[in-house]
Parts: C-alpha cells; sequence; structure tokens
C-alpha cells in the first residue's frame, strides 16, 4: 500500500470514538478529518480521542464528502440517516463503512449497494465480531464435516440492561432515528451469527415470539424469533435493552457443538475463547462426559475493531493503489442480515405469523 487509506468520520457519536483508537492501532488506515454540524463538538471529539492537530473540520457532511483527500468513510449516523448519507458518500467515490443496522429496511440498503456498485466504492458493515481472528478459528471448526457434521439448531442472546433514561431517550430507541431498537441494535448480531454458522444460506421462514416489549413510542425494547430452514435446521434468537449483559451464542450440529459468552465483544481485549465439542460422550458408570469440551483461547494482535480497519483498509488499497474491483461479499452478508431482520419485524407486526423469506 502506497500510503495508509485516510478516513474521514461522520459526525462525533460516542461508537466513532472505539473506531477511530481501531484506526489509530491500525497500521494502514489513519484519520484526516471530521465532519460535524456542530465544530465545537469536532474539534473536542479530536483532542479527546488523540487525532493529529492536522485533523480537518468539515462543518457539513457534503463539504466532508467533497475533500479530495478523503479515500473512505465512517459512517456512525443513526439508522434513518444511512439511507441519505451512504448514497451521498457512495456518489462522491468514497468507500463506505457503515454501522450496523445497515439500514432501515432492505429497499433502502439497495438503494445504497446500488449507489456502491455504480461508483466501484467498497462497502462493509461495522459487525466487528466477524473479523476476530477467534471468528475464522470457529468458523474452520463448525465447517469440518467430521469435527461438526451438519448444522441442526443456533441459539443466540444479546442483551443489556439499559438505564431508564436509555429506553426512551436514548438514539437507539427514538423512533424517527433508530425505529428497530433492540432488534436493529442486538438482534443484528444475532442474525449475523445464526447466518454465519449456516454459511449464509438464508432459513425460509421467520416466526417473531409473541409479546415483544416497546416503549411508549412503539419502539421494541426486547424482541425474538425463530428462524426456519427446509430440511428442519432451526435458529432461534433474543435481543433485549431490557436483560441483564449477555452475548450467548450456541451452535448445535449433529456431531459438534460450538457456545460461547461473548460472541459480540470478547470478554478481554488481548484474547477470545470458546468451547469446542465433538462426538461428546457419557463416562461409564461415574458422573462424567468423555471427551471433554475443549477451551480454545485465541489471542490477537490488535483489538477486533482495528481487525476490521485493517480489512476494510486492505480492500480499499486493493482498489485504490491496484486497480481492484471492491469485495462483493461484505455487501451480499449485509443485505442477507437485513432481509431476515426485515422478515422478523414484519412477523411481529402482523401478529406473530410466519413470514417468508425472500432473498
Ligand atoms: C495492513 O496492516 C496489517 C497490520 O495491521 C498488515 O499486516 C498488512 O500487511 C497491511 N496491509 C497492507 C496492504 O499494507
Ligand atoms: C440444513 O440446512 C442448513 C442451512 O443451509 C445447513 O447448514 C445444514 O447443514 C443442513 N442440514 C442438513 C441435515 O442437511
Amino acid at each position: 500500500m502506497e500510503q495508509p487509506i485516510r478516513f474521514g468520520i461522520m459526525g462525533c457519536a460516542a461508537i466513532a470514538r472505539k473506531l477511530s483508537r481501531a484506526i489509530k492501532l491500525s497500521s494502514n488506515a489513519t484519520i484526516v478529518a471530521v465532519g460535524s454540524r456542530s465544530p465545537d463538538k469536532a474539534d473536542g471529539f479530536i483532542k479527546d480521542n488523540g487525532l493529529p492537530e492536522n485533523t480537518k473540520v468539515h462543518a457539513s457532511y457534503e463539504s466532508l464528502l467533497d475533500d479530495p483527500d478523503v479515500d473512505a468513510v465512517y459512517v456512525p449516523l443513526p439508522t434513518s440517516l444511512h439511507l441519505q448519507w451512504a448514497v451521498a458518500a457512495a456518489v462522491k467515490g468514497k468507500h463506505i463503512l457503515l454501522e450496523k443496522p445497515a439500514a432501515l429496511c432492505v429497499a433502502d440498503l439497495d438503494q445504497i449497494l446500488d449507489a456502491c456498485e455504480a461508483n466501484n466504492v467498497q462497502f462493509m458493515d461495522g459487525t466487528v465480531w466477524m473479523h476476530h481472528p477467534r471468528a475464522a478459528k470457529m468458523h474452520d471448526l463448525i465447517q469440518d464435516p467430521h469435527l461438526f457434521g451438519q448444522l441442526k439448531m443456533v441459539n443466540s442472546i444479546a442483551s443489556f440492561h439499559a438505564k431508564p433514561e436509555f429506553l426512551h431517550d436514548n438514539i437507539r430507541v427514538r423512533p424517527n432515528l433508530d425505529g428497530l431498537g433492540a432488534l436493529g441494535d442486538l438482534g443484528w448480531y444475532c442474525i449475523r451469527f445464526i447466518l454465519w454458522t449456516a454459511d449464509y444460506e438464508l432459513p425460509r421462514t421467520a416466526v417473531a415470539f409473541p409479546n415483544p416489549v416497546k416503549n411508549e413510542a412503539g419502539v421494541l425494547l426486547s424482541c425474538g424469533a425463530s428462524l426456519h430452514w427446509e430440511n428442519g435446521t432451526v435458529a432461534t434468537f433474543h435481543c433485549s435493552f431490557l436483560a441483564h449483559r449477555t452475548f450467548q451464542a450456541t451452535a448445535v450440529g449433529s456431531k459438534g457443538t460450538l457456545t460461547l459468552s461473548d460472541f459480540v465483544n470478547p470478554l478481554e481485549e488481548k484474547s477470545a475463547g470458546f468451547i469446542f465439542a465433538s462426538q461428546s460422550g457419557f463416562k461409564e458408570l461415574i458422573t462424567g462426559w468423555k471427551p471433554l469440551p475443549s477451551n480454545h483461547v485465541i489471542p490477537t494482535e490488535i483489538p477486533q475493531e482495528a481487525c476490521m480497519i485493517s480489512e476494510f483498509s486492505r480492500l480499499v488499497g486493493d482498489i485504490r493503489d491496484g486497480g481492484a474491483k471492491p469485495e462483493k461479499k461484505w455487501a451480499s452478508i449485509s443485505r442477507k442480515n437485513q432481509v431476515v431482520m426485515d422478515a422478523v419485524r414484519d412477523s411481529i407486526d402482523k401478529g406473530f405469523k410466519p413470514v417468508q423469506i425472500v432473498g
């Protein structure tokens, strides 16, 4: 790579602080500009996050997108603004790292992805956990027919117990900003885990669980669903702003079981674990299992956010410096995630009836 990928950050959202640190830790990326409608906020953001003093401040997102020194933008804006600003970024030829959930619905996401394709820009959403080296290691195991067999059941839970102020005031529960609530913020991760275990084969049907909890504005605070493939493989997930912090995921194959309790955010930064069992049985007569499940610990030199930045920057570098085409895999995975999320929301709206999932 001739020079690092030059990032512009759109807005100064809290999540942008974490990504700014990740960009600083990634050797092939650098932050050159921040766009904010409040330049004071942007100045504060630059100081608080130890960004270089020559980081440019743009007083509007338009001006950030017009900056010829910006290769790529990180878009942590509320979901309802993704369509407008991701399309605008693509039209200006900026590669896009878009926070999740990618869009309010698949029709919006398609407009974003079409704009990316038409302008030859790389798209990736901010589902960070997939970029931890742990994910690659787990993937090897569950794809192994001898160790894992065929996928039969998946369950995933993503929750945290939000403070009362959060439940009616936070961006993530305001109908005009992040109208998908817990489904968009947390359910997105659960659905991604499920799709990842099924090698992105879309389930056929989604059925939402009855009685989801909503706030006074009608935004989902807690919900769940089951997802069904035609061959009988089934997945369930629960996402909630009302339950203790839990990021549990289990995939059960015919011959093996993968389980981890911190799939979205590892318990620690420098390594992450999971448990894998294969061909488990009971000991004879005495209580016990054999073989015992194995505990895997996967170290990482840089935090998972920086792994994501490095991968994104590698792809952008190949396009910018090597004339490569954008990697379509990331758009395709994002779209499937969105299609399943839309089906779950439809099922909730239709009184928990089964909804066909159409890719
Ligand atoms: C990007 O950075 C990573 C380490 O952070 C390094 O391994 C990789 O070679 C770099 N890629 C390019 C294209 O410079
Ligand atoms: C059923 O379909 C899922 C999703 O495509 C696949 O992962 C799994 O291996 C299939 N199971 C069997 C028994 O064929």
